[in-house]
């Protein structure tokens, strides 16, 4: 199969934005204990982190991360987790039905995230407290000194505040499953009046309002509507959240999960416009995709590993993820980059050992699953702006998502280099690309990798931790400004030129 893309030097999306590049940490699983934070570990450093997850996140490039849920969060009392580890309660979290033993709280993490260079995004708890408490954490977290709770702070051994900028307002709250889920209509309002107060303490704050926890919600689209009419002049974001799995070996299907991803974007632009221009507001509302990845929900649900039991960092949620898993991802990233007009904020969920690009064993290594390297490459190569790219391609017919064109791609272009992103989506064919990059002036083909295999199932696992790694594509060639290259069936593949 053949497809042509055109590279138009004019077609700027917008700015590549860093923050496309964010992760999530939730208390969680193995997600931080034993996965960032193991103080019995070899590599752990002073402060009981894991440095060789540290190396790892700093590879993976991720940006912003948010914190500490997720679901944890609607049961979560901050307090809790601050202040002498000794005398830290140990909690019940219902979300995850697992015991909470606030051994890391926030300012534990900051210390953390310090080490991986990466920002903090916070989230509240909206559903189960109020909005002092609200007030409280942020008072704690980003005032300078002076006050009761930014002294306690400052003994607690934190001396500069945190100066976090984004802040979740609770999390999917449109969800039966949230401990303390609410109406619309109510979320709207509590969310409308917690924006408001936090905005008095610092109106430069960036506030990301609930969306719905999926396209497939019933209450989708109204959901957004009734929320933004309450909160529209308080908030900066509303948040999308998508997950995705091959359903009763529907690969093909599974692999067009981007169109999906497209279509709730479009629709949640197109829902916050309609209240912004019902309010004749000049504000425009950003997307913060805050929870997106590959999740074998189902298996999980059925797998018994969320019970009865009290345990403390339980296994639970540790997807392995296939070759056909990362192109998914590769390609929901680039569906991401696609839409940086609009999303300026995205959070891959999550970052260790819970449906994450990274896993460790307690006491032993730390790995990269398939799904790290198109995210830790586009991390890397993606710069300047992004670029619209006309593609011509045949379009295959999906159960789920309809007609799917089998190649996909977006671009970026920076003054010194510029980088290409592309899929084949085929099951079975390779596909021969020529990209028209004439109006990107590169001379030559500076890297060009492949993730692919013969096995498209094949994962990276304890035993076997680098069965499957993004290798050199030598079809890659660049002359007079058509860049040609070869992408095996069911491929994820990035070339920068210079
Ligand atoms: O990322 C795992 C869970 O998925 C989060 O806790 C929740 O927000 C979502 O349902």
């Amino acid at each position: 199969l053949r497809a042509h893309i055109v590279l138009d030097r004019q077609a700027v999306i917008a700015p590549v934005r860093r923050r496309t590049f964010g992760s999530f940490v939730e208390h969680l699983g193995r997600c931080v204990y034993t996965g960032i934070y193991e103080p019995e570990h070899p590599s752990a450093n002073e402060d009981g982190f894991r440095m060789d997850v540290v190396e790892l996140v700093r590879e993976l490039g991720s940006t912003t991360i948010r914190y500490p849920g997720g679901n944890f969060v609607s049961g979560f009392r901050w307090e809790d987790s601050v202040g002498p580890r000794e005398q830290r309660p140990v909690r019940r979290d219902l979300a995850w039905h697992s015991l909470e033993s606030n051994q890391v709280g926030l300012d534990e993490f900051a210390k953390w995230l310090a080490l991986t260079g990466s920002e903090l995004m916070l989230a509240v708890n909206v559903a189960t407290r109020g909005i002092l408490p609200a007030l409280d954490l942020l008072e704690y977290a980003n005032h300078p000194s002076g006050t009761a709770l930014s002294d306690l702070r400052i003994a607690n051994g934190t001396p500069a505040p945190h100066n976090v900028r984004m802040w979740c307002l609770g999390n999917e709250m449109d969800g039966p499953w949230q401990t303390g889920f609410m109406t619309a209509d109510d979320y709207g309002k509590v969310a409308a009046r917690t924006a408001a107060a936090m905005k008095m303490a610092d109106k430069d704050l960036e506030l990301v309002v609930c969306g719905s926890s999926g396209s497939g919600m019933p209450t989708f689209g109204d959901w957004e509507r009734t929320v933004l009419e309450h909160a529209y002049d308080h908030v900066d974001y509303v948040s999308c959240h998508a997950y995705y799995q091959e359903h009763d070996g529907d690969l093909a299907s599974f692999l067009a999960s981007a169109v999906d991803m497209d279509y709730f974007i479009d629709t949640v632009v197109a829902t916050a416009d309609h209240v912004g221009h019902k309010k004749r507001s000049k504000k425009k509302i950003d997307i913060s995709f805050d929870e997106w990845n590959v999740w074998y929900l189902k298996e999980h649900q059925e797998s018994g590993e969320v019970n009865e039991e009290w345990r403390h960092a339980p296994r639970q949620l540790e997807d392995v993820y296939s070759v056909a898993d990362a192109v998914v991802v590769g390609n929901l990233l680039m569906t991401l980059l696609k839409r940086s007009d609009r999303v300026t904020s995205a959070s891959l969920a999550q970052l260790v050992n819970v449906i994450a690009p990274i896993m460790t064993e307690p006491g032993g290594p730390a790995w990269r699953q398939t799904t790290f390297f198109p995210f830790s490459i586009t991390s890397r190569l993606a710069a300047g702006e992004v670029i619209r790219p006309t593609i011509e391609a045949p379009a295959s017919s999906t159960d789920r998502h309809g007609e799917a064109s089998v190649v996909d791609a977006v671009a970026t272009f920076d003054e010194d280099r510029s980088a290409v992103f592309l899929v084949n989506r085929d099951l079975t064919q390779e596909a021969q690309v020529t990209i028209d990059v004439r109006g990107f002036g590169a001379s030559r083909v500076m890297e060009a990798v492949t993730l692919a295999d013969s096995d498209v199932y094949a994962k990276n696992t304890l035993a076997d931790q680098r069965r499957v790694i993004p290798r050199a594509n030598p079809s890659a060639a660049l002359s007079d400004g058509v860049l040609t290259i070869i992408l095996p069936p069911v491929s994820w593949t990035a070339v920068a030129l210079g």
